[in-house]
């Protein structure tokens, strides 16, 4: 099995991914996290936003709707360009993007010929009220962007911020792909972490730069290897309608370097379409010069499902053994492990081990998530925690009945140590910081 093959079993296997709808036969490129993916997904998003909101003064939290009036997709140039060219193939009906396919004379599943390019609208439609009229007709958005350049204004009048500040958000967007999605890498529902960084014009180059190395060092410090990371720049001909320079941090996935995040510099596109088709004013007024303009805007955008992707990508190892086989090992970063310890008794037969062992598990989980096994021999406990990448495995044992210390086993080095159990929170809080 490749490595993609063994990630998506094992994200199946023990809860992190599930196909959409499953029982149902499925519903292509839609996926549903598991307890583990849920909490993994969890923690990458708390990172992003403690690391890119709380840790910085300039930039304020946003949590806009999904469903906005319709006449912001009509501003923001959605519904006239943001369109993917599609052919179909005249024999097997499956379409493609244009932009997608190598050779563009013939289908790359059943080799049929193709019709012509298509546009097609890649937003979903949705009704608001209950009679489908075209008056009613609104989209689930594709960006969360949209909201923040929408919430400008309200930002400004309530905080009174000084330039260059950010408004971010993380949310989920929707796009009607009709592409292979590559597991979760490209998918109908998926969720953003973006900011819209507002600043002087002249200092755009200078922003841009930053941001590159703050959106690498993001992923790096969560456990992607800086090495199969690299920036593209788009080309003119596939910028978006709105960006003057677009740039992609590329990940070296198992099926190709593909985008892994975006970086555009969006110019004073969104602010002004939308103070035309609103009517209002949006603008920044120094506080200094009195002088009032429209702010240019850096924007960082990430998707939660890429990242989740491309760490699983890192951390998935297989270490050979030798004759006892080989052990597979999450090597997730702790801060952002789904559990970040397991409780096991040695024995599950003598109740004051197991009994010792549950007080310490309901100690340890008021401070962070923890498993609990008394399934099988230790040996096995252990690497079924290195697969979903629990960073330390505790174990109750006779020892522990006399002294209060029991040993704990670093999912990484495999040394196992003593330690008394009063000092367990503090030592696991001290190796999360
Ligand atoms: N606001 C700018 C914007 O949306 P984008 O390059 O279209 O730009 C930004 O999307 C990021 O969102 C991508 O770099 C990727 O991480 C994520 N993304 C986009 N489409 C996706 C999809 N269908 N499935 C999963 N993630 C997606």
């Amino acid at each position: 099995m490749d490595l993609m093959g063994k990630i998506i079993s094992l994200c199946k296997r023990r809860g992190f991914v599930y196909p959409g709808s499953e029982i149902y036969g499925g519903l292509a490129n839609t996926w549903d996290y598991g307890p583990l993916g849920a909490e993994l997904k969890n923690n990458l998003k708390k990172e992003w936003w403690k690391n890119f909101v709380q840790k910085k003064a300039e930039i304020y939290g946003l949590d806009g709707g999904i469903l906005l009036n319709p006449r912001i997709w009509e501003a923001s140039g959605h519904v006239q360009d943001f369109i993917d060219i599609l052919v179909e193939c005249l024999n097997c009906h499956k379409r493609f993007r244009l932009d997608h396919l190598k050779d563009v004379k013939k289908c790359p599943e059943c080799e049929g010929a193709l019709s012509e390019p298509k546009k097609f609208v890649p937003m979903f439609k949705t009704f608001i009220g209950s009679v489908e009229d075209t008056a009613s007709v609104a989209f689930l958005r594709p960006e969360t962007a949209q909201a923040i350049f929408v919430n400008f204004k309200n930002i400004i009048d309530s905080f009174h911020p000084k330039l260059p500040f950010g408004i971010a958000q993380v949310g989920k967007a929707f796009r009607n792909e009709i592409t292979l999605g590559n597991f979760i890498f490209r998918s109908l529902e998926f969720e953003q972490m973006e900011i819209e960084y507002f600043i002087h014009e002249e200092n755009w180059e200078k922003d841009f730069e930053e941001w590159k190395k703050a959106m690498e060092d993001y992923i790096v410090n969560l456990g992607v290897k800086r090495e199969n990371l690299s920036w593209r720049r788009h080309e003119d001909n596939e910028l978006s309608h709105y960006s003057k320079r677009t740039e992609d941090l590329e990940f070296k996935f198992p099926f190709g370097l593909r985008e892994l995040y975006g970086l555009a510099y969006r110019t004073d596109f969104d602010l002004k379409t939308h103070a035309k088709h609103s009517g209002q004013e949006l603008s920044y007024k120094d506080a200094n010069t009195n002088e009032s303009f429209v702010p240019h805007v850096i924007e960082p955008s990430m998707g939660v499902e890429r990242t989740f992707l491309a760490i699983l990508v890192d951390a998935y190892e297989e270490e050979d053994l030798g004759e006892k086989g080989t052990r597979t090992v999450l090597r997730l970063n702790p801060k952002i492990a789904p559990y970040k310890a397991a409780v096991f008794p040695l024995v599950a037969n003598k109740e004051e081990i197991v009994g010792k062992a549950k007080e310490i598990f309901n100690m340890l989980i008021l401070s962070f998530p923890v498993a609990f096994d008394d399934r099988g021999n230790i040996g096995k406990r252990y690497f079924s925690q290195d697969e979903i990448g629990t960073p330390w495995c505790v174990t109750v044992d006779y020892q522990t009945l006399e002294d209060d210390t029991v040993t704990v086993r670093d999912r990484d080095t495999t040394n196992q140590e003593r330690i008394p159990i009063d000092k367990l929170v503090e030592r696991f809080q001290n190796n999360l910081k």
